[in-house]
């Protein structure tokens, strides 16, 4: 086909680039990432300091508004987030309607979503101000939804937190107080969500956020397209991988950790078998994440003093991928999703949860990335296609088919 016909066709030159794995959809200043050096960085601090020395607080703040919060601009955001963060009562009865059984990834969504109607100033956002009150009111709101998803699965009765604790302190308390039972804070539980929360907080145009830029390009609301980027993290091919590395290592235990029968199977074109938690589609010599994650699952799990054979496992098939022509060949290394999850497990939180976890670490990189949108004034989403269908046919009526 010539270049004139495609423009005749499409209205212009249309570009196929199956997954966008070379299409660059927007401009941004949040997160710098370079895939080939493994370098992550949010608004230029790099993660691994921010991983070190940051709060998930001050790590939203940074990714939201650009710069790191003066202690004053912190203690404002905090406590702008806790006024807002009760959820009407009615939102119970719709966490009520849902089996036990359900997915607290399909519960996540779901409530953020309802959270649109019953908090309408949030659809239309139309200032500044607007902006700001949708943004303390989902980092307020969304740690309560996450919290009861879990407490739905285990039959507790739901807690409400304690707006003396800080952000991550409180997550933590509305996940796990039992009634009746004194809770005290546990700072290693503490201090390695924190990191968790701080290493997901963004990743560029990854599917979840660009889902969140494009929903949110029709000027749909900050909740609906959080709740469409929750979604779009649940797959195993993204977010939902942690669920999955978990599982998969599980069933190696079961299946006597034979790690070399399942690089076999991952390798094997017939079989549709992936190793969970390995490859990115941009990093290609290692995940700057999982480095960090690694490094911190040793000390969690030692500080815990858990012992985990699923941690051997781990590191077992990680060795023998490292020396593996496949994997070497196609640069897959393990990614972020590969040992959070055993930190996640050591920490009390069930499998099922893993993924509402990362979404909650990702959710200041999604407000920060639908923000940066909404405030370039870029335009709505609109990709083309090739059309491979079939040419003009006539209808033909139902008795004569
Ligand atoms: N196990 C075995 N083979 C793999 C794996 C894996 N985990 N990942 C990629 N490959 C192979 C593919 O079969 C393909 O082989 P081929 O060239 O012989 O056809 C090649 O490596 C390239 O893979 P693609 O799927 O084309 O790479 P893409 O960039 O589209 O996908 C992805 C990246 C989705 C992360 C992929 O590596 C994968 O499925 N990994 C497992 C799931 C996972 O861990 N996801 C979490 C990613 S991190 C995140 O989203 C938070």
């Amino acid at each position: 086909m010539d270049i004139s016909s495609l423009r005749g066709a499409t209205g212009g030159v249309t570009t196929l680039d199956a997954g966008f794995k070379n299409t660059g959809s927007c401009k941004s200043s949040v997160t710098f990432l370079d895939g080939e050096k493994g370098i992550l960085r949010y608004r230029g601090y790099s993660i691994e300091e921010l991983a070190e020395k940051a709060d998930f607080l001050e790590v939203a703040f940074l990714l939201i508004f650009g710069e790191l919060p003066t202690a004053s601009e912190l203690e404002k955001f905090h406590s702008d987030i806790k006024k807002n963060s009760i959820v009407d009562e009615d939102v119970k009865k719709i966490l009520d309607a849902f089996p036990k059984s359900a997915h607290p990834m399909g519960v996540l969504s779901s409530l953020t979503s309802a959270l649109t109607a019953f908090n309408p100033d949030s659809v239309n956002v139309e200032s500044e101000e607007d902006l700001y009150n949708s943004i303390v009111s989902i980092l307020g709101k969304f740690p309560v939804l996450v919290a009861w998803s879990m407490r739905k699965k285990s039959g507790l009765p739901l807690d409400y937190g304690d707006k003396n604790l800080g952000y991550v302190e409180n997550i933590l308390k509305m996940m796990f107080k039992v009634p009746n039972e004194e809770y005290t804070q546990n700072k290693i539980l503490v201090d390695a969500l924190d990191k968790l929360l701080i290493l997901h907080a963004d990743h560029e145009q990854n599917c979840s956020t660009s889902t969140v830029r494009i929903v949110g390009s029709s000027h749909a609301g900050l909740f609906a397209s959080i709740s469409a980027g929750i979604s779009a993290l649940w797959g195993p091919l993204h977010g939902g991988a942690n669920q999955a590395v978990l599982e998969m290592l599980e069933a190696i235990k079961a299946d006597g950790g034979d790690t070399k029968k399942y690089m076999g199977k991952a390798k094997d074109k017939e079989d549709p078998f992936r190793l969970m938690g390995f490859g990115h589609r941009v990093y290609k010599n290692f995940d700057p994440r999982a480095k960090i994650i690694k490094v911190a699952a040793d000390e969690v799990l030692g500080d815990l003093g858990v012992q985990d054979p699923i941690l051997d496992i781990a590191k077992g098939l990680e060795q023998e991928a490292l020396s593996d022509d496949y994997f070497v060949k196609r640069k897959l290394y393990p990614n972020v999703d590969f040992y959070s999850g055993i930190i996640y497990r050591a920490m009390g939180i069930p499998t099922e949860m893993f993924t509402v976890m990362f979404a909650l670490g990702r959710l200041p990189g999604w407000i920060a990335q639908w923000r940066e949108m909404r405030l370039n004034k870029e335009p709505i989403g609109r990709p083309r296609q090739l059309y491979t269908g079939e040419t003009e046919r006539a209808f033909t009526a139902v008795e004569n088919r």
